[in-house]
């Protein structure tokens, strides 16, 4: 596949790449700019972060699972071009230098140039942008701290790469034997229909994963990041559709206003690296049991639009994934959008990781109740980690159907989850953790109701 790009502010043409090269192994091996650096090539630990920018705007994210054909159209910055032509420093660069910012200087190539990225982007929360970075020996105080002092240094001119995209860099890639790019919903529906052997790449942060780690080598590839149709977001009245492709950095953004409490979930999703790739249809189709979108859309009702060359179909969310690794999707459909609704204002999300960011759930506990006149009226509750599939918790929710909110009935309601879910044990919990701590998350939510203190970042001795 051929590849169009600006890096550091020079054009670069590639002809003929392999689909599944990484940007990374392009810029320390064939490049020959090893600032980047390689840690855990899996998305962990930021080292290989660099800067994309398009016409939506500067992005973190992780080169070790980037494909090339995805960064095809767009501006690339690594840490050699974080400083300027005249190897003037970058503001993030001197504070570090000043701050003591760094020891052994692995990781620091990854926090400059994530640093610069907030900073251009105006983001002042340096504790999340910086949460996908990892230092063994520093401590990231001084990081933080030089994080902090940059943020009252103006944005350097030749940062601002956005201005400067040449229009010949946006055209599509030529489509070749083994990879496409469609750049509408009808193109990808012909490729899925005509071909669907093929795999789907949307972000790469789980398909980054089985070329670098599982060494597999897909034959053949459609690439959805360019089809911008299925990156819309429409807000109708009571409704809100996201469609596959829109980011979760955007999802992010969109749910803060319309259900915070799932945002706060959405906060913790992996780091802001991940959350800049990672799409919520590829969250979805990927079928994971835990997949930190099913449980909280679950619970809101949510329908699934599936598409497909001959015409698409709906279904509800929670039919979509039937066993595990099994999920309802024929030949040739696609994730497409879903649906949930605008407004939930009882909807509490918890999840339970060993690490509190950049982590995969270990329980993840969506909930839905309504209470009416101190009477329970309506409760949908879903979990991920507690099946093989994310799964509706039915017996607790009969269990609190038409009773009193009340403790005795919470305490009532505990026999019900193990009807509901024979959860396993593996390295990220046991069976019996995960039981007690989904029933723990429905006493929260009583908890909560009550005034009571449940939040353990707010609770002071
Ligand atoms: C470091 C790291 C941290 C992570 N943290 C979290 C976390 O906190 N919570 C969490 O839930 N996940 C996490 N993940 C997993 C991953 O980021 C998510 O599952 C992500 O949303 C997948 O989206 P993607 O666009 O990158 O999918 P891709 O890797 O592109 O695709 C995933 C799968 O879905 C298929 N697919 C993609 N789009 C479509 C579509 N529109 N229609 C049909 N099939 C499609 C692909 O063929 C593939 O099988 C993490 C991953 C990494 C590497
Ligand atoms: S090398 Fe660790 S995130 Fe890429
Ligand atoms: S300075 Fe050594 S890992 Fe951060």
């Amino acid at each position: 596949m051929d590849v169009d790009f600006l890096l550091n502010g020079e054009s670069v043409a590639l002809r003929d790449v392999a689909p599944t090269g990484t940007l990374l192994d392009w810029l320390r091996e064939t490049r020959g700019l090893t600032g980047t650096k390689e840690g855990c090539n899996e998305g962990d630990c930021g080292a290989c972060t660099v800067m994309v920018t398009d016409d939506r705007g500067s992005r973190a994210v992780n080169a070790c699972i980037l494909f090339l054909p995805q960064v095809h159209g767009t501006a690339v910055r690594t840490v050699e071009g974080i400083a300027g032509p005249d190897s003037e420093l970058h503001p993030v660069q001197s504070h570090m230098i000043d701050l003591h910012g760094s020891q052994c200087g692995f990781c620091t190539p990854g926090f400059v140039v994530a640093m610069a990225v907030a900073h251009t982007n105006g983001d002042r929360d340096h504790a999340d942008a910086l949460a996908g970075n990892l230092c063994r020996c520093t401590g990231y105080a001084p990081i933080l701290r030089a994080a902090q002092a940059a943020t009252a240094d103006p944005v350097p001119d030749w940062m601002r790469d956005g201005a400067r995209l040449p229009a010949p860099v946006g055209a599509p890639p030529p489509a070749d034997a083994h990879a496409h790019a469609p750049e509408t919903r009808a193109a990808l529906a012909t490729l899925c229909a005509e071909r669907p052997e093929a795999t789907l790449v949307a972000g790469g942060t789980d398909v980054g994963l089985w070329v670098t780690k599982d060494l597999r080598e897909p034959r053949e590839i459609i690439f959805l990041n360019r089809c911008r149709d299925l990156q819309d977001i429409a807000v109708d009245g009571e409704t809100i559709r996201i469609g596959a492709g829109v980011t979760m950095d955007r999802v992010h953004a969109l749910l803060r206003t319309h259900h915070p409490a799932y945002a706060e979930l959405v906060r913790r999703y992996g780091s802001a690296q991940v959350r800049a790739a990672a799409t919520l249809g590829g969250n979805i189709a990927n079928g994971s049991p835990i997949g930190d979108n099913p449980p909280p859309l679950i619970a809101l009702g949510a329908t699934l639009h599936l598409g497909h060359r001959d015409g698409g179909r709906d279904l509800p969310l929670e039919d979509f994934f039937l066993e595990y690794g099994r999920q309802d999707l024929r030949p040739g459909e696609f994730v497409e959008a879903v649906s949930l609704p605008a407004q939930a204002p009882r909807l509490r999300v918890w999840k339970l990781s060993k690490r509190f960011d950049q982590d995969i759930s270990a329980v993840c506990g969506a909930f839905d109740i309504t209470v009416s006149d101190g009477v329970v009226t309506a409760a949908r509750i879903a979990f991920g980690g507690m099946a093989g599939i994310p799964k509706r918790a039915f017996a607790v929710e009969a269990a609190l159907a038409g009773k009193p909110w009340t403790e005795a009935t919470v305490a009532a309601a505990r026999d019900a989850f193990a009807e509901d879910f024979e959860p396993l044990s593996d390295m990220r919990a046991s069976a019996a953790y995960r039981l007690e701590a989904a029933r723990n998350m429905l006493a929260r939510y009583l908890a909560e109701d009550l005034g009571q203190s449940v939040d353990v970042l707010e609770v002071r001795a």
